[in-house]
């Protein structure tokens, strides 16, 4: 098979799939953050210019991507768990954990939301990111404790039962050991007058990987509403310090 006849290539055949997917988005052009690119191993960077050229009479995509599930105008953090959370089996088996334990609300909350950085957005410090973006609507007991879960769960607590997982010796090797930004943090949560509000993010955590436990987020839509502050506007516009990071969730192919 001579170089105008061979099968095209799998990396020829992505090119081709890409360009099919930005035809279907018809008069935009959807494009790709530097960190989608650094998932994939590239450190690249997508030329405004190149992309026009290449896609003449079309304009870039300044808005919802129409390959996603949209959004309402207001949307409210139920939408965002049914549009933009790519699992919430576990955040929702956590949860169901901590109110059969006859845990209080703010603490079924906190475990409700602990990993909504990493069903939505990003795995490396998932914890800080999720509180972050909750930290304008929830109490401040309910974001310190999911920032904090992500130090804690490498820790063991006698004191009430947890061990360090199984799971991270299988997902990580036997000899990982958290790096010394976690266990500075690790040591200052130690000592937090909250402390067992994030432990308890941790000990709920690891019972909840059941996959046959039957869970509903119907189940937690009342105490969502009783503990989450949701913005008349809508979580994006309301101009709170976390409200860019819910458009960008949004709106993640925006070329702006
Ligand atoms: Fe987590
Ligand atoms: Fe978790």
């Amino acid at each position: 098979m001579n170089e105008h006849t061979r099968a095209p290539s799998v990396s020829e055949r992505a090119d081709e799939l890409e360009e099919r997917m930005m035809h279907e988005l018809s008069e935009r052009i959807a494009t790709r953050s530097t960190l989608f690119y650094l998932g994939d191993g590239k450190v690249q960077f997508d030329s405004g210019e190149a992309l026009l050229a290449a896609n003449p009479g079309k304009h870039f995509l300044m808005g919802a991507d129409p390959r996603l599930p949209p959004l309402p105008k207001k949307p409210t953090l139920i939408d965002f768990f049914k549009a933009r959370f790519a699992t919430t089996a576990h955040l929702l088996q956590s949860a169901t954990h901590a109110l059969k334990g006859g845990q209080p609300e703010k603490v079924v909350l906190a475990c409700l939301l602990h990993d909504i950085g990493v069903a939505s957005f990003i795995r490396c410090d998932h914890g800080y990111w999720g509180a972050q973006m909750i930290e304008p609507y929830v109490d401040e007991e309910v974001s310190w404790a999911v920032r904090m879960h992500q130090a804690l769960r490498f820790f063991p607590d006698p004191s009430v039962g947890y061990e360090y997982p199984q799971m991270y010796v299988k997902l990580f090797g036997a000899d990982y050991k958290p790096e010394p930004y976690i266990v500075a943090e690790y040591e200052r949560a130690r000592n937090h007058k909250w402390y067992m509000t994030s432990r308890l993010i941790t000990l709920n955590d690891i019972y909840s990987f059941d996959p046959n436990a039957k869970v509903d987020l119907d189940d937690f839509v009342d105490i969502v509403g009783r503990n989450f502050k949701e913005p008349k506007e809508g979580l994006g516009f309301d101009n709170s310090p976390s409200a860019h990071m819910w458009r960008t969730l949004m709106w993640p192919t925006r070329f702006l």
